[in-house]
């Protein structure tokens, strides 16, 4: 049944196939000769020439489903370097890219944009064929905007989580089945199994620390991995136009890459019963307090993410919504079967560990360096000078509402909203 989403028993989301490192047809050589050169066209400032010269290639080359995720993979690389590896962002994205890209998105139905998919998931080879790819130390990444160890990390660490993860899922669906059957050692058993996998994958995250610079990743990384979506202040106030040559093309909006696209998060919160609610809404607000705090359309972002995953992806998450009974299963039989009620906490208590490991990681990645940056280019400025005391107080405020993860959220409260979601269930309180 996995096998009909793309996915694998024992690496998940990640493809059963590896990423391959080449397109086999000689026909893309220009592309990937672009890829051979790609840090250094970007430092040199020569990628748009490069790209505004490249001839429109088909997608007639493109055999199976790994030659196309590569495509994907290198065209959205490519695109995020055309548009901000300059002074100004470009707008337009020529048809060499756009024609191509949009065939491919069509085929594999993901969205024109970088995505997790793209750095992640189909971006990564092992080091030796014979060691298990949920190892961070036998994996590599096959394209990086920097060139550097500190964003091969970046996209690695989520590689190594999905891999490791990946089990998880084949064995939460037994939980399924057993608790149809009414058999609660069985969903016990499975459901102690994935909190000390959870607790694996929340050391694979801490070790982020180890080899990526924040500061480096702020100023260097992330500012490739931007979308086009709400970003008037960064210089594209209409998203991009993805010239295909056909000169019907408008200008669209996506959210930048995410982690919140992995799948395999999103698994843990639909098979335990998690559930987040839009943004900005607050978990324990009554409706009252709801309707005074939303102004406009509420957005529910994690849900939203759903658009930006490989399309088979989405839809098994879909499916498993439909049939996921654990926490109902749990809660019938809490007072009873404490062992199972304990098994079941210690999955929240998991998760949540993880939420707040990453909060952390956001706050040192990209709060910290935004206000240093800020600090900076205050200390810069003469009026800054002449006020400095009023000025830091306002800009403090000012610059906490600016920035923006690359999805496009409000970062913590949006990360603390979903860390808080994810305790609720808590079956100790019936
Ligand atoms: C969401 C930053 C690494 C998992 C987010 C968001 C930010 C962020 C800002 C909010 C969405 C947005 O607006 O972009 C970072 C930074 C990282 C990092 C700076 C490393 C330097 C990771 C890793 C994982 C991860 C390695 C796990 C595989 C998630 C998840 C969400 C998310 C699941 C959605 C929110 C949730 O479900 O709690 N991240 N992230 N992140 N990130 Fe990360
Ligand atoms: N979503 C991450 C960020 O905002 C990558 O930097």
């Amino acid at each position: 049944v996995l096998a009909e989403y793309g996915i694998s028993p024992t690496h998940g989301f990640l493809p059963d196939v590896l990423p391959l490192t080449r397109l086999p047809d000689p026909y893309y050589n220009k592309w990937e000769a672009i890829a051979t050169n790609f840090q250094s066209l970007i430092l040199s400032k020569r990628l748009r020439g490069v790209i505004d010269r490249l001839p429109v290639l088909s997608t007639i080359g493109l055999e199976h489903d790994a030659e196309w995720r590569r495509a994907y993979m290198l065209l959205t690389f490519f695109a995020h370097g055309y548009i901000w590896g300059g002074d100004t962002p470009m707008e337009r994205v020529p048809p060499s890219i756009s024609a191509p890209l949009l065939k491919i998105c069509e085929h594999l139905k993901v969205p024109p944009v970088s995505t997790y998919a793209a750095s992640v998931l189909w971006n990564f080879k092992p080091l030796f064929m014979d060691e298990d790819i949920d190892d961070l130390d036998n994996l590599a990444t096959l394209t990086t905007f920097t060139g550097s160890l500190d964003e091969s990390w970046f996209y690695l660490v989520s590689v190594a989580i999905e891999a490791r993860g990946g089990p998880i899922i084949p064995l939460m669906l037994t939980a399924v089945a057993a608790a149809r059957q009414g058999d609660a050692a069985t969903v016990t058993r499975c459901l102690q199994a994935f909190a000390e996998r959870l607790d694996d994958l929340g050391e694979l995250l801490r070790r982020m620390h180890d080899n990526c610079d924040p500061s480096f990743f702020y100023r260097k990384i992330r500012t490739f991995l931007a979308g086009s979506k709400n970003m008037a202040e960064a210089g594209l106030p209409n998203g991009v136009l993805w010239d295909d040559g056909t000169g019907t093309s408008d200008f669209v909006q996506f959210s930048g890459p995410s982690n919140a696209q992995s799948s395999l998060i999103q698994f843990f919160d639909v098979i335990l019963g998690i559930e987040h609610r839009p943004t900005g809404e607050k978990a324990d607000a009554s409706d009252s307090e709801r309707e005074g705090r939303m102004r406009g359309p509420t957005h529910n972002f994690i849900q939203d993410m759903r658009r930006y995953m490989p399309g088979p992806h989405a839809r098994f998450l879909d499916d498993v919504a439909s049939i996921a009974n654990i926490r109902q299963f749990v809660e019938n039989r809490a007072k009873s079967d404490r062992p199972l009620a304990l098994a079941y906490d210690a999955c929240l208590a998991m998760l949540r560990a993880f939420r707040d490991i990453h909060i952390a990681i956001v706050t040192r990645y990209i709060i910290l360096p935004s206000r240093e940056n800020r600090a900076r280019s205050r200390s810069r400025s003469p009026e800054a000078v002449r006020n400095r005391q009023n000025l830091a107080v306002a800009s403090k405020n000012a610059a906490h509402k600016k920035v923006k993860g690359t999805g496009g959220t409000a970062l913590i409260p949006f990360l603390k909203q979903a860390r808080d979601e994810t305790g609720e269930p808590a079956v100790e309180r019936w």
